[in-house]
């Protein structure tokens, strides 16, 4: 296996590590691939196909495409791509028809057939089914929510369609939707998601509460610092640390 591949992107020569993402090449080099369900901290998963680019005259997702072939010649933004990509943002954005995200994204690709379709048969429910959600649920350990079902009924369900019994009401879920088609409410005391309500815990320093009672049973704890508190705490360790080193270094 070679370490490196050369090719090129858009005509422009390309050399990346051997099995790098077509997506991650390309946006080394500065090209933009829009993408949806993609999340660096997550591994690819080749939901949404809005990524699709073009190689050897075949359409392929750039976030699951691993160059390996010397030689190899891609194309973003070729009529083929624009126009499979204008599809797949017309199904996202008439099930999404609301989502500001999509409405950007549905501007660039207007000219191909990505508008609002009043005779669009499925549901406008907000979810694309990128599934992005209950992965980014699985990294948590939780697995409350996963996309079930096949083709036009296929949708993010919680086992049983009732309220999660795993979820840790922590809102990975709702705060990585593309679409912002989960919903919460935080008032500060209880936070509900999935139907579900979750008693927030105070972080020992301020009183604020942002963890539930669940999310830090996950990691094993009672309490925990705020992110703030956090972040004021390691300061002043690194601060203290410093003037330790200091103090020595003056002998
Ligand atoms: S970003 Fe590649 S398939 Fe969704």
């Amino acid at each position: 296996m070679p370490e490196w591949v050369k090719g090129s992107i858009d005509g422009i020569p390309a050399k990346a590590p051997y099995g790098t993402s077509l997506l991650h090449a390309a946006r080394a080099l500065g090209i933009d691939i829009p993408t949806l369900c993609h999340h660096e901290g997550l591994p690819p998963d080749g939901n949404c196909r809005l990524c699709l680019c073009e190689v050897s005259g075949k359409l392929v997702a750039s976030c699951m495409f691993p160059l390996r072939d010397q030689g190899f010649a891609a194309l973003t933004g070729s009529a083929k791509v624009m126009d499979a990509r204008g599809f797949v943002l017309y199904l996202m954005l008439n099930r999404a028809p609301k989502s500001p995200r999509l409405i950007r994204l549905a501007h660039d690709y207007e000219a191909y057939g990505a508008r609002v379709d009043p005779r669009f048969p499925l549901d406008r429910d907000g979810c694309v089914r990128c599934g992005r959600c209950a992965r980014v649920c699985s990294l948590q350990a939780s697995e409350a929510i996963d996309l079930a079902g096949r083709g036009p009924g296929r949708a993010v369900l919680a086992p049983f369609g009732r309220p999660p019994e795993d979820c840790l009401g922590c809102l990975a879920c709702a705060l990585n939707c593309p679409t912002g088609r989960i919903a919460f409410q935080d008032d500060g005391a209880t936070r509900r998601v999935w139907d579900r309500d979750f008693a927030l815990v105070p972080c020992p320093a301020c009183g604020e509460r942002r963890f539930t009672k669940e999310q830090l049973g996950h990691l094993g704890v009672e309490s925990a610092l705020c992110p703030e508190c956090r972040r004021r705490a390691m300061a002043r360790e690194i601060l203290a640390a410093d003037s330790v080193i200091s103090y020595k270094a003056r002998g």
